[in-house]
């Protein structure tokens, strides 16, 4: 048990009145769009996908229209605001940033038993959208066409017939896919909606709004994951490596604010030592400037977020733990990939609640949904500071 506090998940949170819940249905027939040009089979009501989002033959599997007409029915009430179709960015090949194709007219995806339905307000990126894209993961995806996209904040509009505690209203975020590199859904966050199991998802904390909470969810599942599997615990000390990006910038506050770490020091470029500091880092190290391995001190942990794992095991104790994200892996370092897990959120809600965790929102963000290609070329870059958030979506 690494929390020094024990406080339950939040309570039932009504949704804002700032929510965008406004219904804007759709009938197929009035359907037009600027971008594509998406023909609809009168018979089924379908679309064909359009040439832009068609892949190799053998890995396309068409993208399937809304919730069956019985579970339509079950709940009309609910259904009946949420449109057939919707706003999406796709890619139906892997390869560079144009790949991307904004689709006016993606099926809204099917919402199993133990799925809510999310209208999107705000999505984030990681980059493992950006690798997945680049087909870097290709032999365990999903098939192609792909909606992109991890990460979500967003109101919840249908639920499934298994959900247990989130209703209609509910203001939630969170990582939709379990596995972050075992079958990725083919319905991403980078649309007006998309589905996602309950289990992966939490209520967003009530003093934080949608850009803020989109930016968590994968980034801090893994510094807690990562932080967990060191075994680390009040009283450590350790080093981060890259303090500046999406997880360090809440390993660090984790570390010392969540689990008690008697030392923290992370690395970043000149720019962000002073954003270092302010997350809870006793020590700011410039990789521009120093050897992190040639400091005479050596640390409990080292959290590798940026791929240095051959340096990051010379900077760590006898006997102490290198935890890596990326990059080829040195004894004793190892590597993990992130679980989705709501429960995280849930555990960790009351520290953002109560301030000592705050989200790091990028400042050349938040992007607008126009912009999506954009912001991918920026977490590209491998310059972010924080975390790149999509918002608003239409
Ligand atoms: N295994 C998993 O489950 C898992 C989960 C999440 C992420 N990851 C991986 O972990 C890595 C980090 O993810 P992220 O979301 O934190 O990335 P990110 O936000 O894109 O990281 C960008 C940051 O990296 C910093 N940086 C660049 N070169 C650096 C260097 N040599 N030393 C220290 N910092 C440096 C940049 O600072 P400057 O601009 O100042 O250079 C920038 O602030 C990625 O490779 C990602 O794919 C893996």
């Amino acid at each position: 048990m690494m929390f020094a506090s024990t406080a339950s998940p939040t309570p039932h949170l009504l949704p804002s009145l700032s929510s965008p819940l406004a219904p804007h249905h759709r009938h197929l027939s009035t359907l037009s769009s600027p971008f594509t040009s998406v023909p609809i089979s009168p018979a089924h009501g379908r679309r064909i996908l359009p040439s832009s989002v068609r892949a190799t033959p053998g890995r396309v599997t068409p993208l399937r229209v809304s919730a069956s007409s019985q579970a339509a029915a079950a709940e009309a009430s609910a259904v009946s605001s949420v449109p057939a179709e919707m706003k999406a960015w796709v890619y139906g090949e892997y390869g560079g940033v144009d790949v991307l194709k904004f689709d006016p007219k993606v099926p809204v995806p099917e919402v199993k038993e133990d799925q809510v339905l999310i209208k999107v307000v705000a999505a984030a990126l990681n980059p493992v959208d950006a690798k997945r894209r680049q087909g870097k993961f290709k032999a365990t995806d999903s098939p192609l066409p792909t909606v992109p996209g991890y990460d979500v904040a967003g109101v919840v509009v249908k639920v499934g017939s298994q959900v247990k505690e989130l209703k209609e209203g509910d203001e939630v975020y969170g990582d939709i896919n379990e596995k972050a590199l075992e079958g990725p859904k083919q319905f991403g966050s980078l649309a007006e909606y998309t589905a996602v199991e309950e289990k992966l998802i939490a209520l967003k904390p009530k003093n934080i709004d949608f850009v803020q909470a989109a930016g968590l969810p994968l980034a801090i599942e893994t510094a807690y994951e990562g932080l967990e599997r060191t075994g680390f615990s009040a009283g450590k000390s350790i080093l981060i490596l890259n303090g500046s990006g999406g997880v360090g910038s809440l390993v660090i506050q984790l570390a010392k604010h969540v689990f008690g770490a008697s030392r923290v020091a992370a690395t970043s470029g000149p720019r962000n030592l002073e954003l270092l500091k302010s997350l809870g880092a006793d020590l700011a190290i410039d990789y521009t400037k120093e050897n992190f391995e040639d400091l005479p001190e050596k640390f409990d942990v080292v959290y590798d977020a940026i791929g240095q794992c051959d340096r990051a095991v010379k900077a760590v104790k006898e006997g102490g733990s290198v935890v890596a994200l990326t990059g080829a892996v040195v004894p004793p370092g190892f590597r993990f990939v992130v679980t989705s897990n709501g429960e995280v959120l849930k555990k960790l809600n009351p520290y953002l609640e109560s301030g000592k965790v705050k989200p790091v929102v990028d400042p050349k963000g938040p992007f607008s949904f126009a912009q999506v290609a954009e912001a991918f070329a920026y977490i590209e870059t491998n310059r972010a500071t924080g975390k790149v958030v999509i918002h608003p979506i239409p």
